[in-house]
């Protein structure tokens, strides 16, 4: 068990924006400079398969990667399968790009991924001329043959998901006119930013139901652009939590985004009591960026609305954490999407909770955890499933908890951050092989 943690640090880039400089990159005209593209196994299988896909991905001595485009319809079709590991992001963007070229493409990935649903996707795709041929219930692997012509379509999304609003509004970059998305809520909105900054023209606006409506104006020529990703704040969420929670903990966390799409996990820890201020406010990239200053604290129970999950829909697992430490019962609403993520996470931080001595329900798509206003006693073997997210949650708890806890697999953290033990272990964490 940890001490305290203090220090400086910057975690790796944004896996969002990762995903789509590659794929974006990958449609325009040109060549596109990525500057802090995060190298985790997720966006390294998102490069191979834009390679496949015909475009130039390369990575420069420097650590800056080169993104060559063919252009919106110049998608050739890959002789092989497109394995996209454990991503879910990769999959479904990769899938919205490939579904408006005539080529068809294989895709498969790992246990986790090929038990997650596509159909949210290949629906609406096939809606635009895409065919699909799929397992059962949508899964992986699929061949997935894009549409000569496809046509743009005004799409009500039954989830607020930023894969699949992205999937259709890649499509419809080949289709001719407006391609529209209405989503349920408002979900994070890199795609729409980015496909600005390379000169499309997508337009966003609130609906009365408090979702939101975007369109992008089908067939633009997409132009090159430099890229510059700011630091994850999913990825930071872990250090800035063990931080809060180790006695006289003191850490910046340098350059990370705090897109307000992105940032409901901070919004919550400042209603729990959070001692947390965003240092060095600034635009890089077109992303809005900060320096995270976190001081430990108590933190006292919280009600999170339904609303608010997309803007912290990958933070749950390590909010429960910090939730498992705070004073009072805290209870976080329309969790439902949680069940298919990297694994079902719903079951999954209820289980390693409870293992750790922790006391949690689930009450339909609603997780309420107990909080021990104070150590937790931990103790446990959590098994990670697949999930990095889960995997980096039990082990911040177990730096700060009673006894420490041991997970089954670390290897599944490099998908999401390369590099998460040695940055924890330099601040003070006590991460240690088993
Ligand atoms: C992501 C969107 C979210 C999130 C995932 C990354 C993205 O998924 O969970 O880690 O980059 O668009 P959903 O859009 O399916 O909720």
């Amino acid at each position: 068990m940890a001490d305290r943690l203090s220090g400086t640090c910057r975690v790796p880039g944004d896996k969002s924006l990762s995903h789509r400089a590659l794929i974006l990159g990958g449609l325009a005209i040109g060549r596109t400079r990525v500057t802090g593209l995060l190298e985790g196994e997720d966006v390294l299988a998102t490069a191979g398969a834009m390679r496949a896909l015909g475009a130039g991905v390369t990575r420069q001595a420097d650590g800056e990667w080169i993104v060559s485009g063919v252009g919106i319809g110049g998608l050739q079709e890959p002789d092989t399968l497109l394995d996209m590991g454990n991503s879910g992001t990769g999959a479904r963007l990769v899938m919205g790009a490939v579904a408006g070229h005539d080529v068809t493409a294989f895709f498969t990935g790992d246990a986790s991924l090929r038990r997650r649903p596509m159909a949210r996707v290949t629906e609406p795709l096939s809606r635009m001329g895409a065919k699909v041929v799929a397992r059962e219930g949508g899964r992986l692997p699929l061949a997935l043959t894009g549409a000569a012509a496809p046509m743009p379509i005004i799409y009500a999304s039954p989830v607020a998901s930023a894969q699949v609003k992205s999937a259709i509004l890649l499509a419809g970059l080949s289709a001719p006119g407006d391609t529209t998305v209405i989503e349920p809520l408002a979900s994070r909105d890199h795609t729409e930013n980015l496909l600005r900054h390379f000169g499309a023209t997508v337009t966003s606006t609130p609906t009365n139901e408090g979702g939101r409506r975007i369109t992008v104006t089908g067939q633009p020529e997409l132009k090159a652009g430099d890229i510059v990703i700011p630091g994850d704040p999913s990825s930071a969420a872990f250090p800035a939590i063990a931080a809060l929670l180790l006695p006289q903990s003191e850490i910046t966390i340098e350059g990370v985004g705090i897109n307000p799409l992105r940032a409901g996990l901070f919004e919550t820890l400042h209603e729990m009591g959070a001692n947390i201020t965003f240092a060095k406010r600034r635009i890089a990239g077109g992303e809005p960026v900060a320096d995270l200053v976190i001081r430990a604290g108590a933190l006292k129970a919280v009600t999170v609305p339904a609303e608010r999950a997309p803007s912290m829909i990958d933070e749950y697992p390590i909010l429960a954490v910090a939730a498992a430490f705070a004073k009072g019962r805290t209870a976080m609403h329309g969790l439902a999407e949680l069940r298919v993520k990297e694994s079902d996470r719903l079951s999954a931080i209820a289980k390693g909770l409870s293992d750790c001595g922790v006391t949690v329900a689930i009450e339909g798509d609603t997780l309420i955890v107990e909080g021990k206003g104070g150590k937790v006693r931990g103790g446990a073997a959590v098994a990670s499933a697949l999930d990095h997210r889960i995997a980096m949650s039990f082990l911040m708890l177990g730096m700060a908890a009673e006894k420490p806890v041991t997970i089954d697999d670390g290897a599944t953290i490099a998908t999401s951050f390369p590099g998460f033990v040695a940055l924890v272990n330099r601040l003070g964490g006590s991460i240690a092989p088993a």
